[in-house]
């Protein structure tokens, strides 16, 4: 066999709050995206560290309007479906659907905006695959009940599993609970809408937040399987193995205990328990994490469908304290790995390590796989009618999709698709930044939010077009 499977979910990936813009537009309420603002402070709130709760003066807020997809949808769909896109990987907005979040009745404009959206989608013959949170949580919830630290957060997001899983029926199939769950640890605010008190035990806070989202997709999983046994509802990790500095063997144990940290999560959502090496860490930590029976049955009797992931890049750990080198990645340094070239921001390009993390997941968990998002985000210059020739993504994506038809062919691992990362340029959630750019369609919009909007092919577009035609045969 030398190709992929007949039916792989070539596409592209986006998120509500970096692409939608609109932000109070039909009904919406403000989320915890929405006040996240360029500039120096972005790292502190997003990690929960300085609190944020509403717009400030002095601030840019580059999510209130983005690249305005909200208004712009029907003719980004198109493109996408020019491109041939199988796949189109979208988040919802948690405030279209409930402003508040702990409304009993839903916002029937949000609903209607996604159901013409989804709509759109199914005209071309792209099954649309969607993130139920993707760093979204209503700033109401954040305030009134602490984010996921709060046991009720249970039933609001149960009930917006149950409002979307039932008005979509027909119209989506694919579904992940929470993007990058493993991020909660790196990004609370954004991962869980947490911030943290002075003196606070934040280690105990953050994974009683986990333990509260891991019930919550267990229960996601049931609902969805009950009113659509069509439904596939997947976990999702932020992947990139890690590795050892050098063939120490406390490198070795250094890299081993970091992967532990992210595979953590997905062990629980894939496996139904709680590994006996978290439990040892809480015990060490004094972590007391409060859990009913009838949540660890919930996690036990519902496990994921699939396993999917974002990759950008491999990491490496050290157990020597001197070893200090550190270069930039998605949210949380790693160590420099001085055999890898970096992106524009400092993100190390690793092609065989996305091999490597596809075989290091296959071979943990035997389920199948989904990689969601994949990308180089970079500075790209148009000329006088708008065309990028982006050559350096194209090399990017070539040898990235490569490797995975190496994990594919050579290893036998199983995937179900591929979506590349902000398949439309969007705002970054790291910086906030907009000239971080990942997409095969170029928007006129900067940081300073100045733009006509307008969208552009890029030279990837026809190049992606082509790999897709071709699924995935013609990489040139
Ligand atoms: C992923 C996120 O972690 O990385 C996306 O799911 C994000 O939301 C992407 O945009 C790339 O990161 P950045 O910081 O370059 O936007």
């Amino acid at each position: 066999m030398t190709r992929f499977p007949k039916n792989f979910l070539w596409g592209g990936a986006t998120a509500a709050n970096q692409c939608e813009g609109a932000y109070n537009v039909d009904g919406r309420g403000l989320a915890n995206v929405d006040v996240v603002p360029v500039g120096e402070e972005r790292l502190a709130i997003i990690t929960g560290q300085r609190k944020m709760v509403d717009f400030e003066e002095g601030y840019f807020y580059p999510a209130k309007d983005s690249i305005d997809m909200y208004h712009h949808y029907k003719e980004d769909i198109a493109l996408f479906a020019e491109m041939g896109f199988k796949t189109y990987r979208l988040s919802i907005a948690w405030t279209r659907i409930f402003p508040k979040g702990d409304e009993v009745e839903p916002n029937e404009k949000g609903l209607e905006f996604y159901e013409k959206l989804f709509k759109e989608c199914h005209k071309y013959g792209i099954e649309p695959l969607v993130t139920i949170t993707h760093f979204d949580c209503p700033m109401h919830l954040i305030e009134e009940y602490g984010g996921w630290r709060n046991r009720k957060m249970l039933v609001f997001y149960e009930r917006l599993c149950r409002t979307l899983f039932a008005r979509y029926k027909g119209l989506v199939r694919y579904w992940l609970t929470f993007k990058e769950i493993n991020m909660i640890l790196h990004a609370p605010f954004m991962g869980a809408g947490l911030y943290f008190e002075e003196g606070e035990n934040q280690e105990q806070v953050k994974y009683q937040a986990a333990h509260h989202e891991l019930v919550a997709s267990a229960i996601a999983i049931k609902i969805a399987h009950e009113i659509d046994p069509e439904n596939k509802v997947g976990c999702m990790l932020a992947a990139g193995q890690y590795y050892p500095n050098t063939s120490h063997p406390r490198d070795y144990w250094a890299a081993l205990q970091e992967d532990r940290e992210n595979y953590f999560f997905i062990d629980v959502q894939a496996r139904g328990t709680y590994p006996n090496y978290a439990k040892k860490k809480w015990e060490r930590l004094g972590i007391d994490v409060k859990m009913t029976d009838e949540d660890l049955d919930l996690l036990r009797a519902y496990t994921v469908d699939f396993i999917s992931f974002s990759y950008y890049s491999s990491r490496v750990a050290s157990g020597d304290p001197e070893v200090q080198e550190k270069t930039e990645g998605n949210i949380f340094a790693s160590l420099k790995n001085p055999y890898l070239e970096s992106s524009e921001w400092g993100w190390q390009i690793d092609p065989l390590g996305l091999r490597i993390t596809l075989n290091a997941i296959w071979d943990r968990y035997q389920k199948p796989m989904f990689i969601v998002e994949n990308g180089l985000g970079a500075i790209d210059k148009p000329d006088e009618t708008g065309h990028v020739a982006d050559d350096y993504r194209i090399d990017y994506l070539r040898k990235h999709i490569a490797a995975m038809k190496d994990a594919i062919l050579e290893d036998g691992v199983e995937l179900l698709g591929y979506t590349t990362w902000g398949c439309i340029d969007l705002v970054s959630a790291g910086t906030g930044e907009m000239k971080k750019r990942y997409g095969f369609i170029y928007v006129d919009r900067d940081n300073e939010g100045r733009g006509s909007l307008k969208r552009f092919k890029k030279k990837s577009f026809d190049w992606y077009k082509q790999v897709i035609a071709s699924n995935g045969e013609d990489l040139d």
